[in-house]
């Protein structure tokens, strides 16, 4: 290949934001912009009164988004999780079946791409080796594929050829934390939008717009329980095995929670579904294996409150990540972290942010690096 003359792209990030703050960690400091990351992220997006959401990224007119018939997300780590979101905001909002994929499966496993599959490509840095082959390999097979990128300009935003911007700002610290924050406001927005064009009538999409535009203000309150989880992060400073479980929305969160503990802590975690402990995984339980259970207020809250009751008949610490004033979820518990009141699509949010809160301080109680981890780098861009 000869020499590449591309026209420089201006990206509007000024270097204050490249610089920490104030903060010990870049990874602190970026917890704490997520209230002002997701308000970028959603500024200028919602229509509350039309109850719907203006995304002009995505170039497509509402007729090519009523023809999509199948959605395939694919994504690697705390993305692929955003994206396991993202399959339960489009087919709950839009009723469109979703199928989400780990991008390094997703080239090798012969992917069924029919006229009207929609790939949505979830990627921070946009420069995922693993991501960007699963973009190509859509492209040969004739999805129209969607990047939901942070990075203006990056490979898989330019290659995918339109998609939606997080907007989240420089992500230094090499676990991403208000990237995912932004990629599930992104990813609700883009179901509504979805939704509209079917089934979802303004008055459900206003309920759900007016829901996503609290965002911010949640973030910010469970940024508040900083204390209390430093707290309970010193008192677990010296275990060296954790389960995170959750269910429905709360699922992809607990993942989350224990990939955030892994990278930055190097304390091992096992994400788990909380219904699947009892056919095998809770032989591992005893009192010196505590569990992170993510309860929020939700229709599996009763059931995630029996998995609660089998971890502490077994010894196991409980930790649970509770909707503030729930007292059946914290009767149950050892330890209780509060996140506000909101509908249960938005709590992986505050659920998340609490988990990265307590991964945070169980790393620097541990000594531990923080802002680029050992084994790890901030965009994987080899396979
Ligand atoms: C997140 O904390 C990790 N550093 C990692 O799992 C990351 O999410 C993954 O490598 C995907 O990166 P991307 O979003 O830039 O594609």
């Amino acid at each position: 290949m000869g020499p590449v003359s591309r026209a420089p792209t201006a990206i509007e990030w000024d270097v204050r934001e490249m610089e920490k703050g104030g903060y010990e960690h870049f990874m602190l400091k970026e917890i704490h912009e997520q209230p002002q990351a997701l308000a970028n992220a959603l500024r200028g997006r919602l229509l509350e009164n039309e109850g719907a959401t203006k995304l002009s990224g995505l170039q497509i007119e509402p007729r090519e988004i009523a023809a999509i018939d199948r959605i395939v997300i694919a994504a690697c780590g705390t993305s692929y999780y955003a994206g396991m979101l993202g399959r339960y905001f489009f087919e709950d909002f839009a009723y469109v079946p979703v199928e989400v994929q780990q991008a390094a499966e997703f080239r090798y496993r012969n992917p069924i791409i029919q006229a009207n599959t929609c790939m949505i490509a979830i990627s921070q840095s946009g420069e995922t080796a693993d991501t960007l082959a699963a973009v190509r390999e859509g492209i040969r097979k004739g999805a129209m594929v969607l990047g939901v990128c942070n990075v203006v300009g990056s490979t898989i935003a330019r290659e995918a050829g339109r998609g939606v911007y997080l907007h989240a700002g420089p992500e230094v610290g090499v676990a991403s934390t208000k990237a995912f924050a932004c990629q599930v406001a992104v990813l609700a927005m883009m179901a509504v939008a979805f939704g509209r064009t079917r089934r979802l009538t303004a008055t459900d999409g206003q309920r759900l717009v007016r829901a996503i535009a609290r965002l911010p203000d949640l973030a910010a309150q469970t940024l508040a329980q900083e204390d209390a989880i430093r707290a309970i992060a010193r008192k677990h400073a010296k275990a060296t095995d954790f389960f995170y479980i959750g269910r429905g929305h709360a699922y992809p969160a607990a993942l989350e929670g224990a990939l955030k503990l892994k990278e930055i802590a190097y304390v091992h975690a096992e994400g788990c579904h909380a219904a699947e402990l009892k056919h095998g995984p809770i032989a591992l339980l005893d009192a010196a294996v505590p569990v992170i259970v993510a309860a929020p207020d939700s229709p599996e809250k009763a059931k995630t409150i029996a998995n609660m009751q089998e971890c502490r008949a077994r010894k196991a610490p409980v930790v649970a990540i509770a909707t503030a004033g729930d007292a059946e979820v914290s009767d149950c518990a050892d330890d209780v972290i509060t996140i506000p009141a909101c509908p249960d699509f938005l709590a992986p949010v505050p659920i998340v942010i609490a988990e990265q809160l307590f991964a945070y301080h169980s790393a620097r109680l541990r000594g531990c690096e923080i802002d680029q981890p050992r084994n790890l780098a901030k965009s994987v861009t080899v396979e």
